[in-house]
């Protein structure tokens, strides 16, 4: 297959990559680069590399391609609410664009990076499958289940979407992130030798390896085209959802020296959900995530104290998107480019 990758410089990308490459398939990558330099490993090379705005592609670009995997995005609650015009404009207006043009480009398969996030709040409800009512708590979530709707009406014979919402991601990858829940507690026990916990803790979320969203993508790409047209399909391990109290002492046990403490700065935050995982085993059953929350932390855990990580790496900008994106103001930059085109 030939594939195209928006979005194949962020945290998951790089797995997206590796994995596709290695399956024997053909990958061009196209990212802006907001997180450029931000590396914590070199990532490796897509077969072409195009530097772009996924937003300024054509027809004719796509032509060429036998699907498409579309991570490129303002990629979490905070970020989102940084400028939810441009939130809006790239995760749904761009979306659903993008589509358009695979779909009139003749591109059979379009996966869409979406997120459990639109599950919102069910707290200690049945976990929610793909059928129960989205409640998306941000401008980000919103823009994921609009987007699911909008690019799902496009679906044809020919043009089949699909729309992964991923389970919250953790674990290692060449562009690091330390803003997700786990590795976040992890890198600040490393880094600190504390476990600073923003809630009471009691919030459930789902989790799932970087390595392995980029591994269901690929089972997804492969799989025979009509058995996920046009679906949602919830991406993570029935196993795998955990209180953030849990995610907790599975850190403390591996960084005994760390001492736990519980800042209360986001007794806001009202995102608790746990989700069902049955429609993607039902569809793929050979599919199995190759980590789970120990063995993934494990390893993280491993490559960052192997690279000395330390308070400096936590406290720079380096591994927090929105630190990142603010301090470089890039988000006005990505608002400028497209303008002006
Ligand atoms: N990380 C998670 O926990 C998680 C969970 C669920 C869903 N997702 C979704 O998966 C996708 C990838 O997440 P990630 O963690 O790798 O995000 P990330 O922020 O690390 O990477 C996103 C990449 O997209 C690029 N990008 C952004 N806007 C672009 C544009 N207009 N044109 C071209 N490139 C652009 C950025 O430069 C960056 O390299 C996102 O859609 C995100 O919403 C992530």
């Amino acid at each position: 297959m030939r594939v195209l990758v928006t979005g194949h410089r962020g945290y998951i990308g790089p797995w997206v990559v590796r994995l596709f490459k290695d399956a024997g398939h053909e990958v061009v990558g196209v990212d802006v680069g907001l997180f450029e330099g931000c590396a914590f490993e070199p990532l490796p090379y897509a077969d072409a590399e195009w530097s772009r705005d996924f937003r300024d592609l054509s027809v004719r670009d796509l032509a060429s391609f036998d699907a498409i995997v579309h991570l490129a995005a303002i990629s979490n609650d905070p970020m989102g609410e940084l400028d939810p015009g441009l939130t809006r404009a790239v995760n749904l207006e761009g979306s659903v664009a993008l589509a358009e043009c695979a779909r009139d480009a003749g591109v059979s398969r379009f996966l869409f990076s979406g997120s459990c996030s639109v599950h919102g709040k069910g707290g200690d409800d049945a976990p929610a499958d793909e059928s129960s009512p989205v409640q998306p708590l941000s401008v980000y979530a919103e823009s994921k289940v609009l987007a699911e709707t909008r690019i799902g009406a496009l679906a044809q014979p020919g043009f089949s979407p699909v729309f992964l919402r991923n389970a919250t991601a953790f674990g290692h990858s060449p562009m690091l992130r330390i803003d997700l829940v786990v590795n976040n507690l992890l890198a600040c026990a490393v880094a600190r030798g504390e476990i600073r916990i923003h809630s009471d803790g009691s919030p459930w979320r789902p989790l799932i390896h970087c390595r392995d969203i980029a591994a269901a993508l690929l089972a997804i790409a492969e799989a025979p085209v009509e058995l996920t047209h046009g679906l949602a399909i919830n991406v993570g391990d029935d196993g795998q959802n955990y209180r953030v109290k849990d995610v907790a002492d599975v850190v403390g046990n591996l960084v005994p020296t760390a001492r736990v403490i519980y800042t209360g700065e986001a007794v806001d935050d009202p995102r608790d959900y746990r989700v069902s995982f049955s429609r993607l085993r039902r569809l793929l059953p050979a599919f199995a995530p190759l980590y789970d929350l120990r063995t993934g932390a494990e390893d993280l855990l491993r490559r960052l104290q192997q690279r000395g990580f330390r308070q400096t790496d936590f406290d720079s900008p380096r591994y927090v998107r929105l630190r990142t994106l603010q301090r470089r103001g890039e988000v006005a930059e990505l608002r400028y480019e497209k303008s002006s085109v």
